[in-house]
């Protein structure tokens, strides 16, 4: 594969675009966002998928989802001509390079990985495909995906490359234009690597003169992308999990976290205590990569995901029971706040929301729980519809007798702890996102509650 750390692609003699014909199969939000941003930067995109409606509302210039920048770059490519959107797979028949971007839920019946749309989204594409083209899976898979898929892709005339995509939600296009790597997992054939590494090339010109591109095996690429979403998580359970030694001693996780992030081996980010971590990708892809570590017997691996998972999914019964101590233990008839319904700020994404989870958690428990969050609400109504919604924070708070953040949305953090006083009926409040200033709280005459701190 040559130089294995090789640092950037072999360009600064030629910076300008080639357009190319691409395909993205699954206009998820991986795709949507991968098809829109390939054609903003010069390529002609058919992007596939077979939910008719949500190809439709794109086709369109609506979004099916909240995310920054997006729908200004979709209405900008589909007014420009070089992207489309389309159910029929022999749209797709005179692309070069088809990258494979389906969604990978967790199985009903296991922690692994549900292949289904990888295996029809390849099995819909091959009888269309060129000789020669490059199919570039995106989905995150399983080690060992790809060696399994190479032999249907040879067999249809093409060449089997794999690409993780690292792109964060409420970043998406931003990480997509300026991403921190590009990977390139490539066939052990030496002739269609280095087809798959032209056509790859080609495509990526444009970001390739400012990031890293590495170029390995197929099981490499695949583990990069599971190992980094875990590595992440890890993080993020080990601050909660000393916020719990914290709580008993006393101690302020925020300033732990402050003074250990300092040293650049471990670094700021990504140790902020709270509630958890939620989402469709982190939980589902350390549970993933745990059913991949038992398969291939990495007991200690299997072993530390396990505790990560299970340190997460505890501190949201925390935050319960938190709540539940905050109103005196029981918890039947109590009007209860929750600012964020989201599973991070600059989405409306409710996927393993933490916040939202809690929310229904102590509905459940009999509390009549209001529900506020700036994006998230239509999706919240349809998926549950025994809470009570509240677009307007003032609105939520009035007559609160317990109040939880437990989704950071600036709006929430910038709220005025005076003025929220006066809508509320108790002045109790859990920060499950330690984002607040329990200082400026306490003197406005708040309970303040915080995570380890
Ligand atoms: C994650 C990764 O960060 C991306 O790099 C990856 O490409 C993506 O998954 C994916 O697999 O597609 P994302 O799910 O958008 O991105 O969200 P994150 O920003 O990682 O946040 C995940 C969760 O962790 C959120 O619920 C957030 O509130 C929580 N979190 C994050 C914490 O609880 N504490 C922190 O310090 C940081």
């Amino acid at each position: 594969y040559g130089h294995p750390r090789e640092r950037r692609a072999p360009r600064g003699e030629d910076a300008t675009v080639h357009p190319m014909k691409l395909s993205v199969i699954g206009v998820g939000y991986l795709g949507a966002v991968h098809a829109a941003t390939m054609a903003s930067v010069g390529h002609d995109v058919v992007a596939v998928d077979s939910d008719e409606g949500r190809v439709a509302a794109l086709a369109s210039g609506t979004a099916p989802f909240v995310e920054p920048g997006f729908d200004g770059l979709l209405r900008q490519t589909l007014d420009s001509g070089r992207l489309h959107f389309t159910a029929d797979y022999r749209d797709v028949a005179e692309a070069g390079l088809h990258f494979i971007a389906v969604g990978t839920p967790q199985r009903p019946d296991s922690h692994a990985a549900d292949l289904t749309h990888v295996y029809a989204a390849v099995g819909s594409l091959l009888p269309h495909i060129r000789p020669g083209a490059v199919v570039a899976g995106k989905s995150t898979v399983p080690v060992g995906t790809a060696s399994d898929l190479e032999g249907r892709v040879v067999g249809a005339g093409g060449v089997l490359a794999w690409n993780p995509e690292f792109l964060r939600e409420g970043f998406a296009v931003r990480d997509t234009l300026k991403p921190d790597r590009i990977v390139y997992g490539l066939s052990a054939d030496a002739g269609r690597a280095g087809v798959a590494l032209a056509r790859l090339d080609e495509c990526y010109a444009p970001m390739l003169s400012a990031c890293p591109r590495l170029i390995m095996d197929f099981a490499t690429a695949e583990l990069i992308k599971v190992a980094a979403n875990a590595f992440l998580a890890t993080k993020i359970s080990f601050i909660n999990a000393v916020s719990q030694v914290c709580d008993a001693a006393g101690a302020d996780v925020t300033l732990l976290a402050e003074a250990i992030g300092l040293d650049e081996r471990i670094g700021r980010r990504f140790l902020r205590a709270g509630v958890g971590f939620g989402g469709g990708c982190l939980p589902k892809d350390i549970r993933a990569l745990q059913a991949s570590a038992d398969l291939h017997g990495a007991r200690h691996l299997a072993d530390l995901l396990g505790q990560v998972d299970s340190i997460n999914r505890e501190q949201r019964d925390r935050i319960v029971e938190l709540a539940r101590t905050h109103v005196g233990g029981d918890l039947s008839g109590r009007a209860i706040t929750i600012l964020g319904a989201a599973f991070k700020p600059l989405s409306d994404d409710v996927r393993d929301s933490p916040a939202l989870d809690v929310a229904s958690r102590l509905a459940d428990l009999g509390a009549e729980v209001t529900v506020c969050d700036p994006q998230a609400l239509p999706v919240v109504a349809r998926s549950h519809p025994h809470l009570t919604l509240e677009d307007d924070p003032r609105a939520a708070l009035k007559g609160a007798e317990l109040v939880l953040l437990l989704t950071e949305w600036d709006q929430f953090v910038a709220l005025d702890p005076a003025e929220a006083a006066t809508s509320v009926a108790e002045r109790v409040i859990i920060d499950g996102r330690n984002a607040l200033d329990p200082v400026a709280w306490r003197e406005a005459g708040w309970t303040y509650a915080g995570v380890g701190r």
